[in-house]
């Protein structure tokens, strides 16, 4: 049987995920990049959704797809078929020329067996345009719960899927100074993991982490000297855009 991510968090190795799959090396949050995260030693990739106009789970980071595909506008305002026929790869480099913006479904479909799954749900807005129950729906029909753990900056948007999914595995997403209107909302949620951005964990940061029972996630590492600084601390996992470095010095 397949690992679950529970009892991989907890193992006691630190894991490696694939920020955006290796965004170092290939368009973010293609297939592409999510293979090249697992060729070289990831055990997980993260990446970001949203929902297309017609309600589908999209990957993709920014509200706009001007930055990472050859087209222009907003992601909520194109349907699928709309955001497929962009080129998702060319931008990056011409050997990554026809990648497509994936769906959370063929992600799911094609990573969730070998690869452990970040799935950051992308909103910044007090209200729900249904992006949590996509994301749940789309989760269990795969039967890939144990795989997977959902984070977000926007504690709404955790509460939103504690509510109607209680058994997923949940992540409190932070940068360099969370407001303390969002830290107190985070604190009223039951979830199991902090992904906190890397240059605010230290000891104290993970005996607080400890005392609270929480996995640490921390994000984005990508120099090795600092991975191996967390590892000592304690992290349970760190996010890289260079899965490749930081699988080799955990492994030297
Ligand atoms: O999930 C960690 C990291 O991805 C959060 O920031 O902007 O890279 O999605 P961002
Ligand atoms: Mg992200």
């Amino acid at each position: 049987m397949t690992a679950t991510i529970r009892d991989l968090m907890m193992s006691g190795e630190t894991l490696v995920f694939g920020h955006r799959g290796a965004m170092a090396y290939a368009p973010m949050n293609t297939m592409a990049s999510f293979q090249m995260a697992q060729r070289q030693g990831a055990h997980g990739i993260e990446l970001d959704v949203q929902l297309s106009a017609d309600g589908f789970p999209v990957i993709i980071h920014d509200d706009t797809v001007d930055a990472t595909t050859d087209g222009a506008g907003m992601v909520c305002d194109k349907t699928l078929a709309a955001l497929k026929a962009l080129d998702a790869g060319a931008w990056f480099a011409p050997e990554f020329a026809g990648e497509r913006v994936p769906t959370l479904d063929e992600v799911i479909e094609r990573f969730a067996g070998d690869l452990l799954i970040n799935v950051e749900i992308k909103s910044a807005s007090d209200h729900s345009n249904g992006v949590e129950a996509a994301v749940s729906r789309c989760i269990r029909r795969h039967q890939a719960t144990d795989r997977i753990i959902i984070s977000s900056f926007n504690p709404l948007v955790l509460q939103r899927v504690r509510k109607s999914f209680p058994e997923v595995m949940l992540g409190a997403l932070t940068g360099s100074s969370p407001t303390p209107e969002t830290q107190q909302a985070f604190e009223s949620l039951r979830h199991e993991a902090r992904h906190p951005w890397h240059e605010t964990v230290d000891a104290d940061y993970m005996r607080w982490a400890r005392d609270h029972r929480y996995v640490v996630n921390a994000w984005t590492v990508n120099a090795p000297k600092r991975a191996l600084q967390l590892r000592a601390l304690g992290v349970n996992g760190v996010i890289t855009d260079n899965p490749d470095r930081i699988a080799a010095v955990f492994s030297a």
